[in-house]
């Protein structure tokens, strides 16, 4: 019988700093309405030519990772990566990330869960730590959102939330079983499928090129998102998934030393923060520099948690995430 637990953290930012005077130059905002209502001060965007993708970033903050957990890519026995921004259409980017990092022919599994995509990886990984199958998963969020952004007035609600970046972990075996991760609870509800979306290209939208930029109507090549109905569940869901990680596994609000959310939006942290009265050191957030990374944001937060002392051994410790789809979950951990 074992545990999983995460051994080594590692993550990596594009250089390029995108400021709110930045994006107020290319649409109708401004620095002050994007920090009252997101508490987003700046993100990072690809620089085009850069080198830089959504495997490519992959693999940075996994080179960062496998060093922190002091083993080699080859002691890898399975690459979990999610994403809404994979490199090609299909494979997933993780067979990229096989490639590049030249791990054998190990498994790879691309999961598809948005803002909640790392919560289910970690989940998928844990699953196949805790039967034996496999010691060593390395587990990816990865995002490379800005080149799909409209970057017009028309998008300016879901274009001044979202950044890029990589973040991984290295899960392996615990054999302590009161520690590492104790627990993972998903949910999705797909009856909201379209409220936060892109809905081409796919089998009915097969050629990107026919998209007309001036035609309203013309939206499914970008991403919409019904912002305030994103908000009313993204709060109610993620308290109710943090309460069932707390209620499974005897924790009060109370005993929680970390919780890491899905950087959404910094206004949704403060929510779940006074929901659970939790102090500000006790709620990590980064949104201020990065933005929503989507399923890389709890990794670059986790990263850099742990990289600051912010999260320490014998730390109690909840991840949690809302997002598309819907869907959402929580990991609950002693560190
Ligand atoms: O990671 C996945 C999960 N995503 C989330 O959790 C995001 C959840 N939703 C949100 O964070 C918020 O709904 C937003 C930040 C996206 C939007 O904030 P809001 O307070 O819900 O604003 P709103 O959409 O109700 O828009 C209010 C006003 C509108 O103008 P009028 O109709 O009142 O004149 C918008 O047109 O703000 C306007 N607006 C903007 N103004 C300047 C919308 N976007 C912008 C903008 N800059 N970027």
């Amino acid at each position: 019988m074992y545990n999983s637990k995460i051994a080594g953290l590692g993550h990596y930012l594009p250089e390029k700093v995108i400021t709110n005077d930045d994006l107020s130059q290319l649409m109708d905002t401004n620095d002050e309405w994007i920090v009252e209502r997101t508490g987003i001060n700046e993100r990072r965007h690809i620089k085009k030519g850069s080198g830089d993708g959504t495997a490519t970033m992959g693999v940075k903050a996994s080179e960062m990772a496998l060093k922190n957990a002091g083993i080699e890519a080859s002691d890898i026995d399975l690459i979990v990566f999610a994403t809404l921004s994979p490199d090609y259409y299909f494979p997933g980017s993780g067979v990229l990330v096989q490639e590049l990092m030249g791990i054998g022919t190990c498994p790879a599994i691309d999961i598809r869960n948005q803002c909640s995509g790392f919560i289910y990886g970690v989940s998928v990984a844990d699953q196949f730590i805790k039967t034996g199958m496999y010691k060593n998963v390395l587990v990816i969020g990865s995002e490379n959102v800005s080149g799909g952004l409209d970057m017009s007035t028309r998008g300016r609600t879901v274009s001044v939330i979202f950044g890029d970046g990589a973040g991984a972990v290295v899960m392996t075996r615990e054999t302590d079983l009161s520690k590492g991760i104790l627990s993972t609870h998903l949910h999705s509800e797909g009856k909201h499928a379209a409220e936060l979306s892109m809905i081409g290209p796919n089998t009915n939208h097969w050629i990107p090129e026919l998209i007309d930029k001036n035609d309203p109507e013309d939206l499914s090549y970008y991403p919409y998102m019904n912002g305030q109905l994103v908000f009313k569940n993204a709060v109610t869901r993620f308290s109710e998934v943090i309460n069932e990680g707390l209620n499974k596994n005897k924790w009060q609000a109370s005993d929680i030393d970390m919780l890491v959310p899905h950087q959404a939006n910094l206004r949704i942290s403060q929510f779940i923060q006074r929901r659970f009265g939790l102090e500000d050191h006790q709620v990590y957030n980064n949104i201020m520099k990065y933005g929503n990374t989507t399923a890389a944001s709890i990794p670059i937060a986790l990263s850099e948690a742990v990289q600051e002392k912010a999260i320490k051994e014998g730390d109690k410790v909840v991840l949690a995430a809302f997002g598309s789809g819907f869907t959402w979950g929580s990991a609950i951990i002693q560190w």
